[in-house]
């Protein structure tokens, strides 16, 4: 394990070793040296930041950053005028490319008074030619450049650049067309002590018409049970009583393994490991949510009674042409089934209106599947065309004004729906996961439920990190006021 390393045992004399994740330990190590050096020079801790774009993927992928960057010395800063930031990107909308564009932009006025302030991007933008390309030609104060698939050699890239090339503007640009095997035993530094995120696989193989996932993070891969298991282990040694297993679609877990193994069988491994209290996951494709998984999911005691399960539309014939695999009627028996399992579960889903030849009627279904599901919350999102996707190119581009209207009548529907819901949780007591203190209302603690409903209640700093009973007692859409139960156990 990472944990475990002998720096003693890394000979800097030697050549860097040609296997990882050794040859990354090798250029941690001279750069942890490189920044005693440093501190000597300044009198002062080289300062970092991280910032995130995009899904739980991207955050834990910021974590790993964080834990390479902690562990050559650099302190943790929360503004952007530090001697290193970080900006892990997302594409899966147009408007996430436009924020990182002028968020670089802003950077500049930083490097003329601090030269030797390093810029690094990374993350899913980064995979596409044209976005890399005109950082190059416009954005001449970044310095490295990393992809999806080489996140593990960030250690290498900074110490091209701040041992071989410190003074000069050359960028170094490091990406990858397709993934390498998975290296594994990086270190990291959670942002929460007390929950994390837990990579079960990575890429995807669904290639929904819209959407450039597949393209910018590769074909499916899924990690070993056994690297996942051990992981979880180590993560619990360390105080995290919560996990989020992650993947594009954690339903199709193990199918490229050598040795295949299925979701719900994985999950049963997690479920046995002591001292683990809460189980997530994230993402489900309707298409591939198996029946042994809805039996699990009633008889788990540790998975949470929440299930996100990406609806898109609520059109049969559009989601054929999105390349779901399911019908609208598919959809709705699906979480009929859930509910029946686990009666008090939360569905959540992600809603997309406006792809390309969406009628009033194909709109009008999405609306009638919300009511149906009765979600308990809904990210809802305006199609925005991804090139390089099919949907791209489709004919019967939906007009802006039209889009702009169904997504008014999409957010007050779901608003509706979800209200609805959230009462019904009302009066209830509930185990909380205290996470943090409530920076708005003195005295107060936000933790979050099973079913991922937000709660604040009155309490003690001292309850963070611990599972609490809290009475729900005023609903505000997805969070809750609460009153704490006092245990008496
Ligand atoms: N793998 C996950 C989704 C990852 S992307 C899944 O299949 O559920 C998160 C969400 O972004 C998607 O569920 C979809 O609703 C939205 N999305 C993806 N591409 C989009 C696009 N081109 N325009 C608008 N929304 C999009
Ligand atoms: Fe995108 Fe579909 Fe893959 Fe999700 S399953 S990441 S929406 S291609
Ligand atoms: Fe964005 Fe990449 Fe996630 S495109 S949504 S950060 S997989």
């Amino acid at each position: 394990m990472y944990n475990e390393i002998n720096w003693d045992s890394i000979d800097l004399k030697q050549a860097p070793p040609d296997i990882e994740p050794q040859r990354q330990y090798y250029f941690i190590k001279m750069l942890k040296n490189w920044f005693d050096g440093k501190v000597k020079e300044k009198g002062r801790k080289l300062t970092c930041q991280v910032n995130t774009f995009g899904c739980q993927m991207n955050s834990r992928d910021s974590e790993k950053i964080l834990g390479i960057l902690k562990c050559i010395g650099y302190i943790q800063s929360d503004s952007e005028n530090a001697d290193l930031v970080v900006f892990n990107t997302c594409t899966v909308r147009e408007n996430a490319n436009l924020k990182v564009y002028g968020r670089i932009g802003q950077l500049k006025k930083y490097k003329v008074k601090n030269p030797g302030m390093v810029t690094v991007l990374c993350g899913c933008m980064m995979q596409e030619k044209e976005a890399v390309a005109k950082i190059r030609k416009s954005y001449k104060n970044v310095d490295i450049i990393f992809g999806t698939h080489n996140i593990y050699k960030f250690a290498e890239l900074l110490a091209m650049k701040v041992l071989d090339s410190p003074d000069s503007s050359k960028m170094i640009i490091d990406i990858l067309d397709n993934a390498e095997s998975i290296v594994e035993n990086l270190p990291s530094k959670r942002k929460y002590p007390f929950k994390s995120g837990v990579n079960i696989m990575y890429g995807c193989n669904n290639f929904c018409s819209y959407c450039i996932v597949p393209y910018v993070r590769g074909r499916e891969r899924s990690r070993k049970p056994e690297d996942i298991i051990k992981e979880i282990e180590e993560l619990v040694k360390d105080g995290v009583k919560e996990v989020m297993l992650l993947g594009q679609n954690v339903n199709s877990y193990g199918k490229n393994l050598e040795n295949p193994v299925t979701f719900t069988e994985l999950l049963e491994m997690v479920e046995h490991i002591d001292g683990l209290c809460r189980i997530r996951f994230m993402t489900s494709h309707p298409k591939d949510l198996s029946d042994s998984l809805i039996e699990f999911m009633g008889r788990s005691k540790k998975l949470c009674k929440h299930i996100h399960l990406p609806l898109q539309s609520g059109s049969s014939r559009l989601l054929k042409i999105m390349n779901r695999h399911y019908t609208k009627e598919d959809y709705l028996l699906l979480v009929d089934k859930i509910k029946k399992a686990v009666p008090d579960i939360a569905v959540t889903t992600d809603i997309i209106t406006g792809f390309p030849g969406e009628t009033e009627e194909d709109f009008n279904e999405t609306l009638d599947v919300i009511e149906k599901a009765g979600f308990d919350n809904a990210f809802t999102f305006i199609y925005s065309k991804r090139t390089g996707t099919p949907a791209a190119s489709m004919e019967g581009q939906v007009p802006e004004n039209v889009v702009k209207e169904r997504f008014d009548r999409l957010l007050e529907k779901v608003h509706n729906v979800s209200s609805k819901k959230s009462a019904q949780y009302l009066g209830k007591v509930y185990d909380v996961l205290a996470e943090e203190v409530n920076v708005q209302e003195d005295g107060y603690i936000t933790g979050r439920m099973g079913q991922n409903y937000l709660v604040h209640f009155k309490g003690d700093k001292n309850l963070i990190g611990k599972i609490v009973p809290v009475k729900l007692c005023e609903s505000r859409g997805f969070y809750y006021y609460g009153e704490l139960v006092q245990n008496n156990k």
